[in-house]
């Protein structure tokens, strides 16, 4: 047994279908897509060192030991050593660091779980004696990235992915997500997300709890149902280059979700104030100035501004005059569509 050292760097994503709800071992309630991001990534190292006695598991967050922010990798590396025992027979100092802020309110659980899901991907071949192809890899990677987080899954692939079964969509599975990159039209491909951060502060009501209250939720059939015709219907849309479609599904998931949890027992809010001014200026700027621009939001307050780069100087420049302390503040991340995740080992 040998010291083994691997990195790699894995991007978030931004659902426009959205996953919500689970049922035991992040089984998704229903099928999502995303696009996977280009800046917002986590970048990943594990060594794994064979076990003696005192040997212990340690994280580190931007090079400082903080077992805490590693409970989640923990929880994720015991999962795979269920899988995987010869695992067992190591210990592992996790270091990682994120290229945006610890506190900017945006989850990091899909970047930093499909990092560390694709280093133990790069373990498991290692140990095999034999090289996978990259579709066995990745198919592994997403798999193991599920496990740490649902939306996570996405994170390996380039441009966008689909996760979770549809029967009309071959290779779609529950377990892991599947490379959608080749089925985008190139419109779609120069898309910007530029995610206005409305609160950095956690939030008060997590997705795991969000998750949660689907099992219960009066609304569950139908959500199912509307998730896989949305899906569907925004495949069309990204394959044909439709822009008006894709405006519509984007924007009625973004509510559903955030209505899905206001309707829950209990019932709460995660949109503040400035959320729902940004939703009706982004709406505003569609219909009486006839930009190509919508939103999505995930399981918080903050607004993912979605437009194409062609039209992004026009579309900015009302932003500027609207919301001026969000670009003084540099309460904005701008981000784009990617390549997905890159092995950054030396
Ligand atoms: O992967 P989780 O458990 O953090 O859930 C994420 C759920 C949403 O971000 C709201 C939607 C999605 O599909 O990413």
């Amino acid at each position: 047994m040998e010291e083994f050292k691997i990195s790699w760097q894995s991007p978030s994503n931004i659902a426009i279908v959205k996953y919500w709800g689970k049922e035991k071992n992040q089984i998704p309630m229903n099928p999502s897509f995303s696009f996977t991001l280009d800046k917002s990534k986590s970048i990943t190292t594990l060594i794994a060192k064979p076990k003696n006695q005192d040997s212990e598991n340690k994280f580190f967050f931007d090079g400082i030991r903080n077992d805490s922010f590693g409970k989640k990798s923990f929880l994720l590396l015991e999962k795979i050593s269920k899988i995987e025992p010869w695992l067992h027979d190591y210990s592992f100092d996790i270091y990682s660091k994120n290229t945006f802020p610890h506190s900017a309110g945006i989850a990091s659980s899909a970047s930093s779980m499909s990092a560390l899901a694709l280093c133990l991907t790069s373990l498991v071949e290692q140990n095999s004696k034999k090289k996978f192809s990259l579709c066995e890899f990745n198919t592994l990677a997403s798999e193991y990235a599920r496990i740490g987080s649902g939306s996570a899954s996405r994170s390996i692939y380039p441009k966008g992915s689909i996760w979770g079964q549809n029967t009309s969509i071959a290779n779609s599975s529950n377990a892991f997500a599947i490379d959608w990159s080749k089925e985008i039209h190139p419109y779609f491909l120069q898309i910007q997300d530029a995610i206005f951060l409305v609160n950095r502060n956690e939030k008060s009501v997590s997705s795991s709890a969000g998750h949660e209250l689907m099992n219960q939720h009066h609304y569950r059939a139908s959500r199912i149902v509307q998730a896989n015709q949305n899906l569907i219907k925004l495949l069309q849309a990204l394959k044909t280059g439709d822009w008006n479609t894709f405006v519509e599904i984007s924007e009625e998931e973004a509510l559903t979700l955030h209505g899905l949890m206001m309707s829950s027992n209990p019932g709460y809010v995660l949109l503040e104030g400035d959320s729902i001014r940004l939703v009706h200026y982004i709406r505003k700027l569609r219909s009486e100035h006839g930009l190509p621009v919508c939103f999505t939001i995930d399981a918080g307050p903050n607004i993912h501004m979605l437009y194409p780069s062609s039209r992004a100087t026009e579309i900015l420049d009302h932003l500027k005059l609207e919301f001026p302390e969000y670009f003084s503040e540099d309460r904005i991340i701008f981000d784009c569509v990617g390549e997905g995740p890159v092995c950054v080992s030396e």
